[in-house]
């Protein structure tokens, strides 16, 4: 079993993103039963709302769905419930490990690891989801063949 958290700021832009596409990669594969995968909040300011309405309308671009999805916290028990945790930004990373008070079984990586290195544009400011979804759906393909290996 792969367990996956993928966390940002606020849990309605980039983070719902990653998990519905990568949830819709590991349907597609038949691998749905392997995967455990969520998306969580560092920060309080958007926790119970809905993905903002730009991630929805690219997901639905894309014929994928997010419906029922809220934004939550993320919290340090987590740590032992998942395997990876894959922030979008230097920041994020800074504020999970403070919050798992470091990182002592290697956990915490940029989902941009996975593709060309560096962060997910934050959409919230750029307005620009369309290249989210394509560093999310990049990063996210690397990482089931990595994980599939
Ligand atoms: P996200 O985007 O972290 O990708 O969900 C943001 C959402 C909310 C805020 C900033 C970024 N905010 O400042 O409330």
């Amino acid at each position: 079993m792969h367990r996956i958290m993928f966390v940002c700021l606020g849990n309605i832009c980039r983070s719902p993103m990653a998990e519905f596409v990568f949830r819709d990669m590991v349907e597609k594969a038949g691998l749905g039963d392997r995967f455990v995968i969520a998306s969580a909040a560092t920060s309080n300011e958007e926790l119970g709302n809905p993905p903002h309405l730009g991630t929805r309308a690219e997901l639905s671009k894309h014929g994928i769905s997010c419906q029922g999805k809220r934004a939550v916290r993320l919290k340090s028990s987590d740590y032992d419930q998942y395997d990876l945790f894959l922030g979008m930004d230097r920041w994020n990373i800074q504020s999970m490990k403070r919050l798992f008070g470091g990182d002592p079984e290697g956990k915490v990586h940029l989902l941009k690891e996975y593709s060309t290195g560096g962060e997910v544009d934050d959409p919230w400011y750029s307005g620009d989801f369309h290249t989210t979804y394509e560093d999310v759906y990049q990063a996210c393909m690397n990482l089931l063949k990595e994980l599939r290996k």
